[in-house]
């Protein structure tokens, strides 16, 4: 039996070409791991709640634009992600030792290219999409430059300005690309920017030990008791209120009411790190739920 047979004959080209092949296969996927790192954080603060109130707030018009939206969304959350990383790397050092810049993954003389090449990368997809998306893409960069660069995220006001106007954009973006910017949309992104300004510091509390040895002010630093009560207040005060606005039905609102209430009540008596982390996640829940309310000034499916 002979089973030496033609493969070891291969011009020595066709392996070059394998060989170069696999070598472009293990790159992308161990450039993508570290997309995946620097966003890891984030899918359920920005992507899902972003695609999910587009969605909501102008159902989409077809599959095509529902990609393109997921896509926006996800190059602009890893724009401003590393743009955060790259400025804040002492307390990530603390906080998220495995994220790309405090494990060494990337260096830090590739860490300034890496955070202008995904601007330009935004600009250019926007750009592609629609000339006037640009314009969101520019405040989103100014913004992030603002909380990043010139230190406007190290203080209470600041942070949470800068975080609500980073929303309206992503939200503005989003919805533009998946329905249409109509009342319904403007009035659904201008609450959300509001209840955005009110509550980003609930992302704060799991964070309080990194922040404060870099010396950043929050506000879970600045009044450790009154923060707790106050995110117990609004998760409560803005589900009522936005069940009223968007009149659904006693069921819907006793329904965010009642988790509302829960993710407050969790915040206020729960306050270990572990606490924190999974209250923060909850919180997320019960904010991607009171962002699909607009739904029902379309269809009315919450009437009960
Ligand atoms: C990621 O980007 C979002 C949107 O600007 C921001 O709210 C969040 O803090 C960023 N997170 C990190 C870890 O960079």
């Amino acid at each position: 039996m002979n089973f030496r047979c033609s493969s070891f004959h291969a011009p020595l080209i066709s392996i070059t070409v394998v060989n170069f092949i696999l070598r472009l296969i293990s790159a992308v996927k161990c450039h993508l791991y570290t997309a995946l790192l620097f966003t890891w954080t984030d899918y359920k603060t920005v992507f899902f709640p972003i695609t999910v109130f587009a969605c909501a707030t102008a159902p989409a018009r077809s599959c095509s634009s529902l990609l393109w939206c997921c896509v926006w969304v996800w190059f602009h959350q890893l724009m401003c992600n590393v743009s955060n990383q790259v400025c804040g790397r002492k307390e990530d050092k603390i906080n998220h030792p495995w994220r790309p810049l405090p494990s060494g993954r990337v260096s830090e003389s590739q860490a300034p290219v890496i955070r202008w090449a995904t601007v330009a990368c935004c600009v250019s997809m926007s750009s592609m999409y629609e000339p006037e998306l640009v314009h969101t893409t520019l405040s989103l960069v100014a913004i992030t430059f603002a909380h990043d660069e010139l230190g406007g995220g190290n203080n209470v006001v600041g942070k949470a300005l800068c975080t609500a106007a980073a929303y309206v954009c992503f939200e503005f973006g989003a919805t533009t690309i998946i329905g249409v910017m109509d009342f319904v949309s403007v009035t659904a992104v201008i609450i959300s920017g509001i209840l955005t300004f009110t509550a980003s510091h609930a992302q704060d509390f799991p964070d309080v030990e990194g922040d404060k040895i870099t010396g950043r002010m929050t506000f879970p630093i600045y009044a450790p008791e009154l923060s707790r009560f106050f995110t117990l207040f609004i998760s409560i005060a803005w589900s009522i209120f936005l069940s009223w606005f968007w009149k659904v039905g006693p069921i819907s609102t006793a329904l965010l009411t009642g988790f509302g209430t829960y993710v407050g009540l969790r915040y206020y008596f729960w306050r270990t790190l572990e606490a924190d982390k999974r209250s923060y996640l909850t919180f997320n829940i019960w904010l991607m739920a009171a962002h699909v309310l607009p739904l029902h000034a379309r269809t009315s499916v919450l009437a009960f």
